[in-house]
C-alpha cells in the first residue's frame, strides 16, 4: 500500500468548482495585485484569529522580513529565536542585518524553552546604559518564538519573560494558524500574542495557497500601517519611499483560493487531530509506546478545540534512520524536520556556535519523524503505517 506523507487531491476535487469560479472571476477583473480579494482575505483572517489588522503579503520568509524591517530592526541588534526550526525564521534575521541567538527547545514539545531563553538572558546578557545587550554587545530587541508542528509555544512564560526584559515579541506561527493556546487562563489564537505573528500559505500548510503566500497579524494600527508600507517598499504615497521595504504583495489569485478555503480549516485540522487520536490508538494497541514517543498535547486538558492542529505529526525514537528507511521501503511517505538546529547550518558558522551548544535540538535533529498526516488519509492507511512500524520494532530489523 502507497501512503504519501501529504495527499490535497481530495480536498482540491472538493473544492474545484468555487476555487475556479473565483480564479476566473479574478482573470475577468484583471486586477491582480492588492484587490478587492486580498482585502476581503485580509478581513477574513483578521476576523478568524481575533486581531484588530491583518496584512497579506507573498509568503511566510516575506512576512518575517517584512515584520522584522519595519520594526527596524538590524545592524547591532540581536533577534532570539528557536534553533530548531524552518530555515526561514533564522535566515530573516541575518537578512536585515540583525544577529540571530538560538534557544534550545523543550524535549516534549520541541518548542522554544522558555527555561533556556530566560537562562540566555539572565546568564549571558548584561544591562549597559539600560539596555540590555549580548556578550558580544549587540543589543537585544526581540524573541521570535516558533509556533512548531502547529502547537503553541508556552506564551504566557514567554511574554512574562519578554516584559521582563523589555522585548518585543514576534510569533512565527507559519505551522499553527488556527492553533489555540490558554493564555492567561483564555483561549488565545497563535499569532495574537505578541506584538505581531506571521502566517505561511505554503501548499502543504494546514491552509495552502496555490503557489507562496503569507499573512501578519498585528495588534497595533501605527505597526499595521508601516507593515502595510513595507510590502509596497516603503511608498506612501506612490513613488515617495520614506524607508526601505520591498515587494511583498500578495496576489488577488492566491488570497481568492485561499478566501475559499478558509471556512474549512477548522474541520480540516479536526479531521487531522482525529487522525493523530487513531494513530495513538493503534500505537497503543501495538504496544508502540515506549520504543516511539508520540507527540505531547499540552493543552488538550485545557478544553481549547484547536489545542493543537497537527501541521505535522512527529514521533521520535533512537531509531530513526533505519525506522525511516523500513518505512520508505513500505511505500510510506515521511520526513525529517529539521535534520539540523539552526546554530549547525553552514550558512551560520560565522555565529560561532558549535556541536553540543543545543543538546536538545541536537537530539531532536536525530531523533524527529514525521508521519503521514492529513484530513483524508483513510483509516486503512494509518493503521497500514502504524503495522509497518510495529513490524519494524518486532523484526528488530538490524540497525
Ligand atoms: C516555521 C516557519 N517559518 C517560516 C516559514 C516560511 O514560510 P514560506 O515557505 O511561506 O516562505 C515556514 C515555512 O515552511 C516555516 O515552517
Amino acid at each position: 500500500m502507497r501512503v504519501p506523507l501529504l495527499d490535497l487531491s481530495q480536498q482540491y476535487a472538493a473544492l474545484a468548482g468555487p476555487m475556479r469560479k473565483e480564479i476566473e472571476e479574478v482573470l475577468a477583473s484583471q486586477n491582480f495585485i492588492l484587490g478587492p480579494k486580498v482585502a476581503e482575505f485580509e478581513a477574513a483572517i483578521a476576523s478568524y484569529c481575533g486581531s484588530p489588522h491583518a496584512i497579506g503579503v507573498s509568503s511566510g520568509t516575506d512576512a518575517l522580513l517584512a515584520v522584522f524591517m519595519a520594526m527596524g530592526l538590524g545592524p547591532g541588534d540581536a533577534v532570539l529565536t528557536s534553533d530548531y526550526s524552518f530555515f526561514a525564521t533564522g535566515g530573516c534575521i541575518a537578512r536585515v542585518g540583525a544577529t540571530p541567538v538560538f534557544i534550545d527547545i523543550d524535549p516534549v514539545t520541541c518548542n522554544i524553552s522558555p527555561a533556556a531563553l530566560e537562562r540566555y538572558l539572565t546568564e549571558s546578557c548584561r544591562r549597559e546604559n539600560g539596555a540590555l545587550r549580548t556578550a558580544k554587545g549587540e543589543r537585544v530587541r526581540a524573541i521570535v518564538p516558533v509556533h512548531l508542528y502547529g502547537l503553541c509555544c508556552e506564551m504566557d512564560a514567554i511574554n512574562e519573560i519578554a516584559q521582563r526584559f523589555e522585548l518585543e515579541v514576534i510569533e512565527d506561527a507559519a505551522q499553527a494558524l488556527g492553533a489555540e493556546y490558554p493564555a492567561a487562563g483564555v483561549s488565545a489564537k497563535a499569532g495574537t500574542m505578541g506584538a505581531v505573528g506571521t502566517f505561511s500559505f505554503y501548499p502543504s500548510k494546514n491552509l495552502g495557497a496555490a503557489g507562496d503566500a503569507g499573512m501578519i497579524v498585528c495588534r497595533e494600527e501605527a505597526l499595521a500601517a508601516r507593515i502595510r508600507t513595507c510590502r509596497q517598499h516603503g511608498m506612501e504615497p506612490r513613488y515617495y519611499h520614506h524607508f526601505i521595504g520591498g515587494n511583498f504583495r500578495l496576489d488577488e489569485i492566491q488570497a481568492a483560493i485561499l478566501g475559499v478555503k478558509l471556512p474549512h480549516l477548522d474541520e480540516w485540522s479536526a479531521a487531522r487531530r482525529r487522525v493523530a487520536d487513531n494513530y495513538r490508538t493503534e500505537f497503543e494497541r501495538l504496544s508502540l509506546i515506549g520504543k516511539i514517543t508520540l507527540p505531547a498535547e499540552p493543552f488538550r486538558a485545557n478544553g481549547l478545540t484547536n489545542h493543537h492542529i497537527y501541521h505535522q505529526y512527529v514521533i521520535r525514537t533512537e531509531r530513526r534512520d533505519p525506522l525511516r528507511e523500513h518505512l520508505t521501503r513500505k511505500e510510506i511517505g515521511t520526513a525529517i524536520y529539521y535534520p539540523l538546529g539552526l546554530h549547525e547550518q553552514e550558512c551560520f558558522r560565522y555565529l560561532g556556535y558549535k556541536t553540543g551548544d543545543f543538546p536538545e535540538a541536537e537530539r531532536a535533529a536525530r531523533e524527529t519523524l514525521a508521519l503521514p498526516i492529513y484530513p483524508e488519509l483513510s483509516p486503512e492507511a494509518r493503521r497500514y503505517v502504524a503495522e509497518s512500524i510495529a513490524d519494524f520494532f518486532d523484526q528488530g530489523t538490524a540497525i
